[in-house]
């Protein structure tokens, strides 16, 4: 049986999803979520959905009753997330599981120097206990969801005609959440994945003065690409009403791609998925053609 944590969440969903098209039998799939009430539409799947919360130990060990294999997707509360992984670890190995894979972070500067530092930090932690903790593990480092491209950009990038973020001239290897969670549900329904680590990027990085120049291709108009300053950028968004928290995190992922730490690049994805993963041209294309028509 395999448990899907963060069930309720997109990439746990689409995880579930691709493991059912992969012809895993939902009564071999169970979902771990906090809110039941999220999850409905998997029971009407005839996916057993079980209790389970990061901060609750207990409620976790339950739900690893008879599971051999774990898609541990990790917390979305930065600041709770180590002690609630250590809870999962814990209770997958004190429940006899076998195999967890995990949804870790992707940068190429792993040390407290990183603009990324609050994010990457418990994801170290969480690789290090795994591999501790005598299960077999397979750990899935994830760059940066291509979906939060146009998030990064602005919903209204193509009315102001700008992309405002302090990325310089820094890429990043994005791919889609939802191509992630098929290559992952590749992995939990194949076979040899165990000790393994996985870059889950795209084959080639882009800048944002490439988003830029894809933008003005799509919708005929000038987009222009403006890196500022951290310091100017978060004044500026500031000054906008930007939640500061949302600033910490635009300015975060900016810098570090600046840095050169979001750049890696591979073909780990695109093997386990049997093609290229979609380019950030297409998905542009795709997304901004259906908002212009
Ligand atoms: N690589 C990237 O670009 C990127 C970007 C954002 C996030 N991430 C990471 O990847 C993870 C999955 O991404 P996503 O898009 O699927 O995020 P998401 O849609 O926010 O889903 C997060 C899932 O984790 C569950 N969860 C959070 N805290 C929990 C707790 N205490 N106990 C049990 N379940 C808990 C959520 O449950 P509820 O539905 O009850 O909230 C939800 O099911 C995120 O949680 C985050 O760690 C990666």
């Amino acid at each position: 049986m395999i448990l899907v944590t963060g069930a309720t969440g997109a990439f746990g969903k689409a995880s579930i999803h691709f493991l059912l098209k992969n012809g895993v039998a939902a009564e071999q799939i169970v979902a771990l979520a906090r809110d039941a009430a999220k999850a409905t539409d998997l029971t009407a799947l005839g996916v057993a959905v079980r209790p389970g919360d990061y901060d609750d130990y207990p409620s976790l060990l339950g739900a690893m009753e008879g599971v051999e294999k774990v898609l541990f997707v990790s917390g979305s509360d930065i600041f709770k997330r180590s002690s609630q992984h250590k809870n999962v670890i814990e209770a997958a190995k004190a429940g006899g599981v076998q195999h967890v894979v995990y949804t870790s972070f992707l940068g190429t500067n792993e040390t407290a120097s990183s603009p990324l530092w609050m994010v990457a930090q418990s994801h170290l932690q969480t690789e290090a206990w795994l591999k501790e903790s005598g299960m077999a593990y397979t750990i899935l480092k994830n760059t940066l969801y291509m979906d939060f491209i146009p998030v990064f950009v602005g919903e209204k990038v193509l009315e102001t005609g700008m992309i405002y973020l302090p990325a310089g001239d820094g890429k990043v290897g994005a791919v889609l959440r939802s191509e992630m969670a098929e290559a992952t549900a590749n992995i939990l329904s194949g076979s040899n994945h165990a000790g393994k680590t996985y870059h889950f990027t795209h084959s080639q990085a882009f800048s944002y003065a490439e988003v830029a120049q894809h933008l003005s291709n799509i919708s005929g108009k000038t987009i222009s690409y403006v890196s500022p300053s951290a310091e100017e950028f978060a004044q500026t968004m500031q000054a906008h009403g930007m939640p500061a928290e949302y600033i910490g995190l635009f300015s975060g992922f900016a810098t570090a791609q600046a840095l050169g730490e979001l750049e890696t690049v591979g073909t780990d994805l695109e093997k386990l998925l049997g093609r290229q993963p979609t380019s950030i041209q297409t998905y542009l294309n795709q997304l901004y053609a259906t908002a212009l028509h």
